[in-house]
């Protein structure tokens, strides 16, 4: 038997213009859709679906359900059949109870049931007390309209009032037919012995916690005043309606417009919650000020894969955001990470800039994880090897993670350019961590292969400060190089927005800076001069031009790269670029960029070489050499800071 808790899931997720729209061509007509009926012969569609009642219904020949209706009418299932397709479609995994109730989780379902109404009588208590009793109207309403909020966010969010009293609620609710024990249990009354029970809430403004289907199961109370004695929220205990970690603050009024808009951005607290909800952005949850849960995002992603950590640019809000993101990483959610200038929460800054600012800046500093996090700590790592290795460890346990194969190699591939290491040695690194990762996971699946996945870990490189030290500086210039070489043979021959052929474009901007890597320049040297000779670009982009073993290889190793942008780049990963449309022609530009800049850094250290052995020899004429030397340095710095400055071009020092 599917178990109740599962069909209630079930019936919940599953969405009538979705179901039906599987089946049926559907077109919007207001707020419905309509669509030509498959249950009777018709050519005019008088087939309406209701996305708002969640039903259908045929106004020909009467056909009328909700969505497990639909399909087991239109597929012939029987109930239970209809149940498993729904869960299919929606991913919902089927908890099975094999057995029938026993008394004991008969009594616990009413148990549970009895929690529910008490909630709801409170909550509708408080949201009453708020709107109608004077004291709500002078304390709460008021603080409520201090801070912003509208009736209508008031309304929605069910927010309340809880009066400066020991006893007010307890006493009402007993009179309402209330027992003591079950408001005990749900929370919202503490006995101190037999003569006294008390509010636990008290002189605080309330804010309903509502799970998926919109029944309040917990809440939290914030003090209006800024005493620091008391904590400013507190929240409902955990119950047997209520797991914390389970569930995401604003989730029901959120769920549709996340869906919607396939993205859900994620903030600390409540009131970061209603500042966006009443600002538009209304596909916002809040993960209530704690470390996030893999089911709090398990519940995120069945309405989008995509992710918005929206943190304060403090320290606090910087940890919590980088906690996070691991836990996301390992369900294949795209994770995004903004963090507000520092001072500011969401909620101050929506408010202080209004809507179309916010998603501007949420637009323009949205950054992926892996440069979230790379930034952070390569930034603090600079330039002692061994803290680089941590960080470098770190941020390699996070690519680790993630499963899709393509992703993790373009995010390995992005982690070299930043940390400026070899793209091998992070390969190996990740590829490390998998194993361990996957050798983790088939442990406790019981079926533990360690044999294979120690051969395979023994086969990698461990990850040293003295490989660090050494790698970064030697191969970062090939790494450049043969990324010149990448854009040259995937883009040469397109046209630039100004009109410039892609190879011309290169050549400009390179030309006289020498290549450091042999075959790098072999390849780039031989492509030139038959291009200069009047070999169309389209045939020399072919590895079957060349007679040179070396370049076909190399050619053909380009080519095959998971790194090349194709248009599921450009909508899955925006990160690469941000013009969706050029998606090349950023990738060009923002190669050569970082070309530059690390030959410009390697000319910068040869200079500091030559003056310093200039000065060991005090002459008139070295010191004329200095000078020019010194000119020249002060020239490059200045470059290398404007090409820095440029979007796109990753580079932190
Ligand atoms: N929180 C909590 N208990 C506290 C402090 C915070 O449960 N003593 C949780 C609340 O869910 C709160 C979130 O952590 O919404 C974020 O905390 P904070 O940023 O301090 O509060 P704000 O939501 O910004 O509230 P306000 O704007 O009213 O100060
Ligand atoms: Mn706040």
């Amino acid at each position: 038997m599917i178990s109740k808790d599962t069909i209630n899931k079930i019936l919940e997720y599953a969405r009538v213009e979705e179901v039906v729209g599987d089946f049926v061509h559907l077109k919007r007509a207001g707020a419905n859709f309509k669509g030509v009926c498959p249950f009777h012969d018709e050519k005019t569609p008088s087939f309406v679906v209701s996305p708002a009642k969640n039903i259908y219904k045929c106004f020909g020949c009467g056909a009328a359900g909700d969505p497990l209706k639909f399909v087991m009418e239109h597929e012939h299932l029987s109930y239970p059949e209809g149940l498993k397709y729904l869960a299919a479609k929606y991913k919902i995994e089927i908890e099975e109870t094999d057995t029938p109730l026993t008394e004991e989780q008969k009594s616990e379902q009413t148990a549970k049931e009895s929690l529910l109404i008490a909630m709801k009588y409170a909550a509708k208590y408080y949201h009453d007390a708020l709107l109608n009793t004077e004291e709500g109207k002078l304390v709460g309403l008021s603080y409520f309209h201090f801070r912003g909020f509208t009736d209508k966010t008031i309304h929605d969010f069910e927010l309340g009032y809880a009066a400066d009293s020991f006893e007010n609620f307890t006493k009402s609710a007993q009179k309402a037919g209330y027992q003591l024990n079950i408001l005990e249990k749900a929370g919202l009354v503490r006995t101190k012995d037999e003569q006294h029970s008390y509010d636990f809430f008290r002189a605080r403004v309330m804010f309903p916690i509502h799970n998926l289907s919109g029944k309040v199961v917990a809440f939290g109370g914030r003090i209006m005043s800024k005493d620091v004695k008391q904590a400013k929220y507190i929240n409902s205990p955990e119950t047997e309606i209520y797991t914390k970690g389970k569930l995401v603050y604003g989730i029901f009024q959120a769920k549709n417009e996340i869906r919607k808009q396939d993205a859900c951005y994620l903030v600390e607290g409540y009131t970061d919650v209603l500042s966006f909800y009443q600002a538009g952005i209304a596909n916002v949850v809040a993960s209530s000020g704690t470390a996030l849960t893999k089911e709090q995002v398990k519940l995120i992603k069945r309405f989008s894969n995509n992710i918005i950590l929206i943190y304060d640019g403090d320290q606090a809000g910087i940890n919590a955001a980088l906690r996070g993101v691991d836990i996301m990483l390992e369900e294949d959610m795209n994770v995004k990470v903004v963090v507000l200038p520092n001072g500011e929460d969401p909620d101050s800054f929506v408010k202080a800039n209004g809507s179309e600012a916010t998603l501007q800046f949420i637009e323009e500093n949205k950054k992926d994880f892996i440069f979230f996090k790379s930034e952070i700590l390569l930034k603090s790592a600079k330039n002692d090897p061994s803290l680089k290795a941590s960080s470098i460890r770190n941020i390699v346990e996070s690519i680790a993670l993630i499963q899709d194969p393509i992703r993790k190699a373009y995010y390995t591939k992005e982690c070299s350019m930043l940390a400026e290491l070899s793209e091998d040695i992070l390969i190996k690194e990740v590829n490390k961590f998998s194993i361990h990762l996957h050798k983790q996971r088939k442990h406790l699946s019981g079926l533990a292969d360690i044999q294979i996945a120690k051969d395979l870990i023994d086969l990698s490189v461990k990850i040293e400060p003295e490989i660090i030290a050494e790698d970064s500086s030697k191969n970062i210039l090939a790494i450049q190089e043969k990324e010149i070489l990448r854009v040259l043979f995937q883009h040469g021959h397109r046209v630039m927005k100004d009109e410039e052929l892609v190879i011309h474009y290169i050549l400009n901007h390179i030309e006289g800076i020498p290549f450091s890597d042999a075959l790098c320049l072999k390849i780039f040297n031989t492509c030139i001069e038959h291009y200069d000779k009047g070999v169309p670009f389209e045939q020399l982009q072919n590895e079957g031009f060349y007679q040179d073993d070396e370049i076909k290889t190399f050619i053909i190793d380009l080519n095959i790269s998971p790194y090349q942008l194709s248009p599921k780049w450009e909508s899955d990963y925006s990160i690469i670029v941000k013009s969706n449309e050029r998606v090349w022609e950023n990738d060009v530009i923002s190669t050569i960029n970082r070309f530059m800049y690390h030959k410009i850094l390697e000319r910068l250290k040869i200079i500091d070489q030559e003056i310093k052995e200039l000065s060991a020899d005090q002459t008139d004429e070295n010191y004329a050499l200095i000078e020019q030397k010194l000119f020249e340095k002060l020239t490059l710095q200045n470059s290398k800071k404007e090409i820095a400055k440029i979007p796109g071009t990753v580079i932190f020092k």
